[in-house]
């Protein structure tokens, strides 16, 4: 019974035809390919120089996973879902083509340390392909920093007008957020890269394995330290996903102004036409489409989190069944972020701003008030005093529906006798932005240096 089984063994009975279907992951593990490949050439490697199993095996097994890879890359290996994952439709194939010295290269490992392998193999190469299309993103608003060094824009605070900024500043602030998330991968991915292999099934293995020579083959700079642990951790994953998380929420918050940006009301960038989509029903509309799913997608890319923590909670040591649940979530979170973040980086490039839209809205909502506030504490009155003289001023702008802009000398002087000519120097939004001249601020020579520091890579 159960021949086609390669742990048939012990089996008397076939397995229901919806339980193979229900419990196979062969759909989605089948991704892993490569890196089960990868990683039975390391470990038939290590066995034949450990004298484990004959070096004339180890040449047939090498040589026909090299032909496996090919057919699976060309499309003509035919995925079993009676063999369960990726890890026996690989091995079951091998065996068919080569016969005993396929039997072999099981020795010394389990499925579990198998698939830990795998996902780390394949977890670690996708990071460093996202950190390159961070890399990307990056860049472009960099370069769109650097063409709007010029265009001042309202800063706001509860959505409210609050003091210019450069444009430049805020884009710039993205690409802080950006950093920070290359840096949280980078520190994943010291964690991913540890080899498993050894742990076996769950408590190591009888043979003499060289672990070191496996992760040397591997190019992992580390090896697990405790078999059980080996098999059953995930965290590697979760921190993955976590960090995704992260990162989606600052592409979300960014979509989000982008959406608000491209409205009627704002004006103050037009994303190019290839991002947007028309409206069935509505002639004139141009729809932020691509900033409006990247936001939605964030939901998906949170959930799979909340889906893997949730699948690792209570379960005991060492590996159980649940785990293979880990796949489908951290594939589709691996997906999400790159379609992502390639497509932000080529809507950003494209991005057109509208610098006069931003510049009216600057001058608007008494954006300049702290500067004349700041005014009046370079002459002297405590900073507290000199809120209250410019609050009342701006109240009185606001019942004459003017705004602090349009005062005369003397209706300032109304509010405190230290005003003078100077103050009108004070209260453009470009005296406003430039004087935030310190580290971190926005004034323009800060925020040039700064494009300038993160372009060197500092
Ligand atoms: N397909 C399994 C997974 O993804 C591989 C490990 C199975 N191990 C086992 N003992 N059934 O987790």
């Amino acid at each position: 019974m159960s021949k086609d089984k390669l742990w048939g063994g012990r089996f008397t009975q076939p397995t229901d035809k919806f339980v193979e279907e229900f419990t196979a992951s062969i759909d989605f593990d089948k991704r892993l390919y490569h890196q089960d490949i990868r990683g039975s050439v390391a470990h038939a490697r290590m066995l034949g120089k450990q004298g484990i199993i004959p070096l004339e095996d180890v040449e047939q097994i090498v040589h026909g996973l090299q032909k496996i890879l090919q057919q699976i890359e060309d499309g003509e290996f035919d995925f079993s879902i009676s063999l369960e994952d990726i890890h026996m439709n690989i091995e079951a194939r091998l065996s068919a083509a080569i016969g005993e010295a396929g039997k072999r290269l099981h020795t010394g490992r389990s499925r579990n340390d198998q698939v830990a392998l795998d996902i780390r193999l394949y977890l670690r190469d996708e990071i460093v392909e996202i950190t390159a299309y961070l890399d990307l993103l990056i860049d472009a608003l960099l370069n769109q920093a650097e063409a709007n060094l010029d265009t001042i824009m309202p800063g706001f605070t509860h959505m409210q007008s609050a003091q210019p900024i450069l444009f430049a500043h805020h884009l710039m602030a993205y690409v802080e957020m950006f950093k920070r998330d290359k840096g949280r991968l980078d520190d994943c991915l010291k964690r991913v890269n540890v080899m498993p292999l050894g742990a076996g099934a769950l408590a190591g293995t009888t043979f003499p394995l060289d672990r070191e020579y496996v992760a040397e083959q591997l190019d992992f700079p580390s090896i697990t330290r405790n078999s059980l642990d080996a098999v059953s951790d995930r965290d590697f994953a979760l921190e993955f996903l976590a960090d995704a998380s992260i990162l989606m929420m600052h592409l979300s918050r960014f979509s989000e102004e982008l959406i608000i940006w491209s409205t009627g009301s704002f004006q103050f960038i037009e994303l190019s036409d290839g991002f947007c989509t028309g409206s069935s029903i509505m002639p004139q509309k141009k729809n932020p489409d691509v900033p409006e799913l990247v936001r939605g997608k964030t939901g998906r890319v949170y959930g799979n989190l909340m889906a893997l923590l949730t699948v690792m909670k209570s379960l005991p040591l060492a590996y159980n069944k649940d785990m293979q649940e880990d796949k489908e979530p951290l594939f589709d979170t691996i997906d999400t972020v790159k379609g992502s973040l390639k497509i932000f980086a080529e809507m950003i490039q494209e991005m057109r701003v509208n610098t006069a839209a931003m510049r009216r809205a600057a001058g608007l909502g008494f954006s300049t008030a702290t500067d004349v506030a700041d005014y009046l504490v370079r002459k002297g009155l405590p900073f507290r005093d000199a809120h209250e003289a410019v609050g009342k001023a701006v109240a009185y702008c606001v019942e004459n529906e003017m705004e602090i802009t349009s005062l005369s000398l003397a209706e300032w002087q109304l509010f405190s006798s230290k005003i003078d000519n100077d103050i009108f120097e004070c209260i453009t939004v470009e005296a406003s932005v430039n004087a935030r001249n310190v580290p971190g601020g926005t004034a323009r020579d800060r925020v040039w240096s700064e494009i300038q520091k993160v372009r060197a890579g500092k």
